[in-house]
C-alpha cells in the first residue's frame, strides 16, 4: 500500500495500531449446512468503535456469519472471541451484542414506545429507568413525536429507526445490522446512511453491518470485508478496496472497471510495460508489483481515470490496423464512441478500441452545456496516466 493512502494520524484507525487487540476475533470459522458450506474458514478482526461492513452478493454467507456473532447459529469449526472471551457455548442473550433484523420484526400491535421498551421489560428493567432509557433511544433516532404511534402508521424510514432504537436501548457493545437500509428508497437510504454513521460515531458502539450494496458499504464503513462464496476475499478501508482491489473479483464487484488482459513485456525501474493485444498499444503501469517478464496479467483501470478527447487525426481504428496513437505513445489508444450515457453530473462513454473491445470512460460534466465535445460515432483518443492502472494477477 503506498504511503499516500495511509490515514491521517488523527483519524480513528485502530486496526493500524499493533498494540491494540481486536474487539471481535472471528478465527477460522466454518459453517456447514449439511453438505453445503455457507461460511468457509473465515478469519476477521474487528476493532472497538469500527463501523465494519460485510459486503458480498446475495447468498455469499453474510447473514450466516452475523448470526454466528449473535449466537443464533454455531460454527461447525473455528471460534469467535469478543473482547478476548471465547463465545463458544455462550448463549445469544449473554453476549454483548444485539442484532437488528433484516425485516425489523416490529410488534404490530405495540406502539413505537412499547416496541422499544419490550426488550428492557424482558430484562426486568424497572419503570423510572425504563422510561428514561426509552426516551433517550427515541431521542437519538428522532422519533420522540411518534412515540404513541403503531408501526403501520409510520413510513419505512421511521420503522427502520424504531428497530434501531430498539437495538440501541439495550446498550450493546456491538450492534449487528443485517441489510439495515434495504427496505428504503434511494434518497431516504442515503440520508439514513448518514444518520447511522452519526449515531455510531456518537455512541462509539461497534457496528457490524451486512450489505450487498457496494455504495452503501463504501459510504458507511471504516473498513469492509468483501465476501465471495463463504470466504473473505479482501479486507480494507473503502479507498483501499476501490483503488487497490486485490483480485479481479473485487475490482469488478466494486464500481466499474476496465479489465485488460496482457502479458508483461518488460519490468522497468519505474514500473511495468504490458503488451495488450486487445488495445494494440503497450500499457505502462507504475507502482509496486511482483511480476516477471512474460507473465500473463490483467491491467485494471477505472473509467474515471481515463481522459477522452476528439481524435485530431480524424479516423478511428481501421479493421485489423494497429490503433495505437502515432509515435507509439504508451497508455494512449484510438477508438470510436459506441455509446454515450448522460447522467447529469457525469457522462459515460463506451469506446470501441478495435474489434469490438469496449473501454468505459467516465467524465465529470464540468461545464454547463447542452453540446457535447465527444458524441456518438466520434473518433477519439483515450489517454491515462501510468499510475492509473493496476496490475492484477489473480
Ligand atoms: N439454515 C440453513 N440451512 C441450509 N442452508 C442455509 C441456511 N441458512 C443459510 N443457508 C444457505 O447458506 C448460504 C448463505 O446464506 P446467507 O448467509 O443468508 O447469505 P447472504 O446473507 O450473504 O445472502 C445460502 O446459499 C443459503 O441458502
Ligand atoms: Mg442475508
Amino acid at each position: 500500500m503506498p504511503e499516500t493512502l495511509r490515514a491521517r494520524p488523527e483519524k480513528h484507525q485502530p486496526w493500524l495500531d499493533a498494540s491494540l487487540r481486536p474487539y471481535i476475533h472471528i478465527d477460522a470459522v466454518t459453517k456447514q449446512f449439511g453438505e453445503f458450506r455457507a461460511v468457509d474458514r473465515t478469519t476477521l478482526e474487528i476493532h472497538r468503535g469500527e463501523l465494519f461492513c460485510l459486503l458480498g452478493a446475495s447468498g455469499c454467507g453474510k447473514t450466516t456469519l452475523l448470526r454466528m456473532l449473535a449466537g443464533f447459529e454455531h460454527p461447525t469449526s473455528g471460534r469467535i472471541l469478543i473482547d478476548g472471551q471465547d463465545m463458544t457455548g455462550v448463549p445469544a442473550y449473554d453476549r454483548p451484542v444485539n442484532m437488528m433484523f433484516q425485516n425489523y420484526a416490529l410488534f404490530p400491535h405495540m406502539s413505537v414506545e412499547q416496541n422499544v421498551a419490550y426488550g428492557l421489560k424482558q430484562d426486568g428493567v424497572r419503570k423510572p429507568e425504563l422510561k428514561q432509557r426509552v426516551g433517550e433511544a427515541l431521542e437519538m433516532v428522532q422519533l420522540g413525536p411518534w412515540a404513541k404511534r403503531k408501526p403501520h402508521q409510520l413510513s419505512g424510514g421511521q420503522r427502520q429507526r424504531v428497530a434501531l432504537a430498539r437495538s440501541l436501548v439495550k446498550r450493546p457493545k456491538v450492534l449487528l445490522l443485517d441489510e439495515p437500509l434495504a427496505a428504503l428508497d434511494k434518497k431516504l437510504r442515503e440520508r439514513t446512511q448518514f444518520e447511522l454513521m452519526n449515531i455510531q460515531e456518537e455512541l462509539g458502539v461497534t457496528f457490524v453491518v451486512v450489505t450487498h450494496d457496494q455504495e452503501e458499504a463504501m459510504t458507511l464503513s471504516t473498513r469492509m470485508a468483501v465476501m465471495e462464496r463463504g470466504q473473505v476475499v479482501q479486507v480494507g478501508t473503502p479507498s483501499e478496496i476501490y483503488e487497490f482491489p486485490a483480485t479481479r473479483f473485487t475490482a469488478d464487484f466494486i464500481g466499474s472497471i476496465n479489465l485488460i488482459e496482457g502479458r508483461v513485456k518488460r519490468v522497468e525501474a519505474a514500473g511495468v510495460l504490458v503488451a495488450a493485444p486487445q488495445l494494440g498499444c503497450d500499457l505502462e503501469v507504475t507502482g509496486a508489483t511482483q511480476v516477471r517478464e512474460g507473465q500473463s496479467v490483467c491491467v485494471a483501470i477505472r473509467p474515471e481515470k481515463i481522459a477522452v478527447a476528439p481524435n485530431a487525426e480524424g479516423a478511428g481504428p481501421e479493421e485489423g490496423a494497429p490503433n495505437a496513437v502515432r509515435g507509439g505513445a504508451r497508455n494512449s489508444v484510438r477508438g470510436t464512441v459506441r455509446d454515450v450515457a448522460y447522467l447529469g453530473d457525469s457522462s459515460v462513454f463506451r469506446v470501441d478500441v478495435g474489434e469490438g473491445f469496449l473501454i468505459e470512460v467516465t467524465q465529470p460534466n464540468l461545464l454547463r452545456s447542452l453540446e457535447r465535445k465527444v458524441d456518438w460515432d466520434d473518433a477519439v483518443v483515450l489517454t491515462w496516466r501510468a499510475d492509473a492502472g493496476l496490475i492484477l494477477t489473480e
